[in-house]
């Protein structure tokens, strides 16, 4: 299965490799790219979390390249009656060309794609969220040009969509400052891995200072799906709310950027995310030209 191309995190992908994939991915959406080149091909969706915008833009891009879907929730499917995700991913790979999964563990993904005779695409897990990332990366890129040296600053919850922006800065060489409590940094493996790979990404407990002259400030619901017992900790992280002033740090053309569902009053006001330098229609649109890049290079 070594030639299998899995989509699981973007730190098991070469910087060229996700080049590519977003030059794909742009070619759809600037229509130099049209057909159907996945005509014939199925991609099996399983859902052990809720999803509007994962579960619609993948159904809708690999419809508009010729293929098909077919989509499992968790509590419909053996799954959810304890059948293995190994048994699982051995019977789907008998019967469609991908698997996407959304879910908690980590570790149930990547035991997904060690077993799973087909790519495996990651829609989201407890660590990360490569799909959103390349969305997110697309927009800032047609938003601010090279991504080369471009800061961005992180505010709040040190997510799995963070632990993705991270990845992200290393192989599209952001400026990433990381803004979170002071409960929360990066693991020792994580920092090495930046160091090894010469990214530039540092974590502060102060907002203002991460948002200081960036061309992006990006946040994400303080209670992720699954961590809801976590709510009664909320307080932490009103410092790093994304309101008008912190706004005012950055750049005067800077952008603000959020992966949505969006709580406004809590991770962001609702000024800046509907205001003048919010872009988060257009990263949501980039969900659906970045995932046909993925699809494409998965399965085409
Ligand atoms: N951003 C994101 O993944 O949205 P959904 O949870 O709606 O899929």
């Amino acid at each position: 299965m070594g030639d299998v191309r899995h989509f699981l995190d973007l730190d098991r992908l070469e910087a060229d490799t996700l080049r590519d994939i977003l030059e794909i991915g742009a070619s759809y959406k600037a229509g130099r790219l049209n057909g159907r080149p996945l005509e014939g091909k199925t991609l099996a969706m399983i859902f052990e979390k809720p999803s509007t915008r994962t579960r619609v833009s993948f159904e809708v891009g690999m419809r508009q390249l010729g293929g098909e879907i077919v989509v499992l929730e968790h509590h419909d499917t053996q799954l959810g009656r304890g059948e293995t995700i190994g048994d699982t991913a051995r019977v789907l790979s008998r019967y469609v060309d991908a698997i996407l999964l959304r879910t908690d563990m980590h570790e149930k993904l990547t035991e997904l794609a060690s077993l799973s005779g087909v790519p495996v695409i990651n829609g989201l897990t407890d660590r990360s969220h490569p799909c959103q990332l390349m969305a997110d990366v697309m927009t800032l890129e047609e938003q601010r040009g090279s991504l080369d040296g471009q800061a961005v600053a992180w505010c709040g919850d040190l997510s799995n969509v963070a632990m993705s922006w991270v990845h992200a800065a290393v192989r599209f060489g952001l400026d990433l400052r990381l803004a979170c409590p002071p409960d929360q940094s990066l693991s020792n493996a994580e920092t090495a891995w930046i160091d090894e790979n010469g990214g530039r990404v540092r974590v502060t407990h102060d907002a203002a200072e991460a948002a200081e002259g960036a061309d992006c400030i990006v946040t994400d619901t303080w209670v992720s799906m699954g961590h809801e017992a976590e709510a009664a900790r909320l307080d932490r992280f009103t410092p790093f709310r994304v309101d008008e002033a912190l706004m005012a740090r950055a750049k005067p053309d800077a952008i603000f950027m959020h992966c949505l569902p969006a709580h406004r009053g809590q991770e962001v006001t609702a000024g800046v995310i509907d205001g003048p330098r919010s872009v988060v229609w257009d990263e949501a649109e980039n969900r659906l030209h970045a995932q046909k890049g993925i699809l494409t290079w998965c399965l085409a």
